[in-house]
């Protein structure tokens, strides 16, 4: 059988390009005792990817490399007895249409009612990101004020309910006036900010939030992080998600130097990685499934059809061609 895959071709300078990718044809061996075939559902395509491509995140990702990352799979054969054809699994999967993987690695997903998508979304790593980073970092107490950058992304819109939830005031900064109507007017945040059309972002925030910023949750870092973290009421928390306005970046940025800001504030920065939570998994995906089913949680997810959007999916991450979680159907 043959395996149509994504390369990365060459690595990007600046924002990603089509160019950057290539599309090649495998012959797959046959299934070997302990392995299954499987046939890619859903693909997640994310930012960090990215920063892998720089080096940042690790373990980076090279020229002549097949793209991967989180997948939702059919087993269509197998040669192992812990899975049957028609069973579900999720793992770190390479961007192919069809592969062979040995079982052991493959979380097998329950039936449970929800889409299979949402394993990626809601379910998955950016839904149980918004979870971890905001209780366990940003320690939200009712009538704190929360402010979260790319609001409108898979994180940033999760992370802003559940502030909502824990009863803060909530401002949500992003790009287009579209995704603003739809995090006040659906997912009620108080107040939000275009930060593609608000020359002074600093003084925006002054405006919504007068009596100054409890809890930051940055998705975005640059610029817009250095006008928020400089309206931080003493003692406030920021919680360091990711940082996409630079992973495009072809030289260190300079900007204002915030330090002495932290230490007559006593501020807490503290970075998030999801992967540290493992073993809370099951936790944060309980929580978010009752808050979902009661009616307190919604979510959005951009999905892409056809295996060959892969690229276009992934560098549309850096327009903001999505709202919620950007994923591609297979
Ligand atoms: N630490 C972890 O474990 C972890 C886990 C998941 C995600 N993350 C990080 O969290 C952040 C959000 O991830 P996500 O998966 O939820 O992605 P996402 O927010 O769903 O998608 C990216 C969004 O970023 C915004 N954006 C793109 N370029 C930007 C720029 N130069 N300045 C400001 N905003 C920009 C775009 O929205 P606009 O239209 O608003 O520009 C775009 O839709 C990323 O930085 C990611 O690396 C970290």
């Amino acid at each position: 059988m043959t395996s149509k895959l994504i390369m990365l071709a060459s690595l990007p300078q600046g924002v990603p390009q089509a160019a950057n990718f290539i599309t090649g044809f495998e012959e797959l061996p046959d299934v070997e005792p302990g392995e299954v075939l499987l046939k890619t559902l859903f693909i997640s395509v994310d930012p960090y990817l990215r920063a892998k491509m720089a080096g940042e995140h690790q373990p980076p990702l090279n020229a002549g490399d097949v793209m991967y990352s989180r997948a939702v799979a059919e087993v269509v054969a197998t040669k192992s007895p812990d899975l049957q054809p028609g069973d579900k699994v999720m793992a770190f999967l390479e961007w192919r249409d069809y592969l062979i993987h040995n079982s052991e690695s493959l979380t097998l997903l329950p039936n449970n009612g929800f889409p299979l998508s949402n394993h990626l979304s809601i379910l998955g790593s950016t839904g149980l990101s918004a979870y971890f980073a905001l209780t366990d970092i940003g320690k939200p107490k009712a009538g704190e004020t929360l402010v979260v950058s790319g609001a409108a992304g898979a994180v940033g819109s999760i992370a802003g309910q559940i502030g909502k939830l824990m009863g803060c005031k909530v401002i949500g900064i992003a790009g287009s006036d579209e995704k603003l109507q739809w995090l006040q007017a659906d997912l009620g945040f108080d107040g939000v900010i275009n930060y593609k059309t608000t020359p002074d972002i600093a003084a925006a925030i002054a405006n919504l939030c007068p009596d100054g910023v409890d809890i930051y949750f940055d998705n975005v870092g640059g610029a817009i992080s250095d006008a928020v973290i400089g309206k931080m009421n003493n003692y406030g928390r920021v919680v360091v998600c990711g940082s996409i306005a630079s992973y495009n970046d072809t030289s260190a940025a300079t900007g204002p130097r915030l330090l002495p800001l932290v230490v007559y504030k006593q501020l807490l920065i503290q970075g998030f990685l999801i992967t540290d939570y493992k073993t809370r998994f099951a936790e944060g995906i309980a929580q978010l499934q009752q808050w979902l089913a009661a009616g307190k949680l919604q979510y959005a997810e951009t999905i892409m059809n056809g295996f060959d959007k892969l690229p276009e999916a992934f560098i549309g991450l850096f327009n903001g061609d999505n709202q919620g979680k950007m994923i591609v159907k297979t």
